[in-house]
């Protein structure tokens, strides 16, 4: 990829952005990130993703006024050619460069690191018009998952392990539950109830998941925010996935069985639907 970023201060080409081999994002993983996607120019929940960033860097203990990314992030659409259509603008903001390496924090006052860019997007709209497959894995990850760091083995891993099964995305479970996908929140509809796990330190507070609810509720849908179990699986009529690149995507089979007729469900349509209307994408 070519094209401008923003590395610390300054608006280089993608080539010259360089990072220390001393940075705490690459030697400990210790960072946060957002991914946040635009329409025509414009941050979509912009406020939301913010909010979210500043929990991040408040749980690593990490100092930094997070305000300035949306300028650096409407700069950075706008130097790219991307101020029309759609994209996405990925920020992250790490411990910064020291040495010599410990694993205790480096001394006040040692600048973070921030980095953002801004990419174009395309819209899953193929994977959404037939729906997706899933394979359920169990959750290897630790227990601040409501935090979005870059520390993202486990979901990388399990990522991988869906790319080889030939299917989107990993369900992850913990103790027979079903937290969340690998990059997505996991939501299904029984008896008409749209159900997703409650917003816990085991799952990622997702910002569509957030809007999704906000949307089913306008619409007068029936909600329950409580663990769903594998065993309460083949009582599925639909069921879909939630995240920022995916939108609201249906789910129409894991590990192999069909969910409800295995085809994308009326629910994930209608908030679907909701979801572009509210970000004006279908105008
Ligand atoms: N992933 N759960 C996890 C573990 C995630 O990594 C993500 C987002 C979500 C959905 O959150 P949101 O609706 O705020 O995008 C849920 C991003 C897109 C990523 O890592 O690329």
């Amino acid at each position: 990829m070519s094209g401008i970023v923003y590395l610390n201060g300054a608006f280089v080409d993608r080539a010259d952005a360089k990072v220390s081999v001393d940075d705490r994002g690459f030697v400990f993983g210790d960072g946060v990130y957002e991914v946040t996607r635009s329409f025509d120019g414009v941050l979509l929940e912009v406020d939301r993703h913010l909010r979210r960033l500043e929990r991040s860097l408040a749980g690593l203990d990490l100092a930094y006024a997070s305000a300035e990314l949306t300028s650096i992030s409407l700069r950075l659409l706008r130097d790219n050619g991307l101020a029309r259509g759609e994209a996405t603008v990925y920020w992250q903001i790490t411990r910064g460069a020291a040495s010599p390496r410990t694993h205790w924090f480096p001394p006040v006052g040692t600048p973070v690191t921030v980095y953002a860019a801004a990419s174009p997007f395309t819209a899953l709209h193929d994977k959404r018009a037939t729906g997706v497959g899933t394979i359920l894995l169990p959750d290897q990850r630790w227990a601040r998952c409501d935090l979005k760091t870059v520390n993202l083995l486990p979901n990388v891993i399990a990522k991988q392990k869906a790319v080889a099964a030939g299917v989107h995305e990993a369900l992850l479970m913990r103790d027979g539950v079903i937290m969340e996908g690998a990059a997505t929140n996991f939501f299904g509809v029984i008896d008409g109830v749209i159900r997703t796990h409650p917003k816990s330190n085991y799952i990622l507070p997702g910002i569509t998941r957030e809007v999704v609810l906000e949307c089913a509720d306008e619409l007068g849908m029936a909600v329950r925010e409580e663990p769903m179990f594998v065993d309460d699986l083949p009582k599925l009529s639909e069921s879909f996935l939630t995240g920022t690149t995916n939108d609201v995507m249906p789910v129409v089979a894991i590990d192999g069985r069909a969910v409800g007729d295995g085809k994308p469900g009326p629910v994930a349509g209608r908030l679907y639907s909701a979801l572009i209307a509210r970000w004006r994408m279908g105008d």
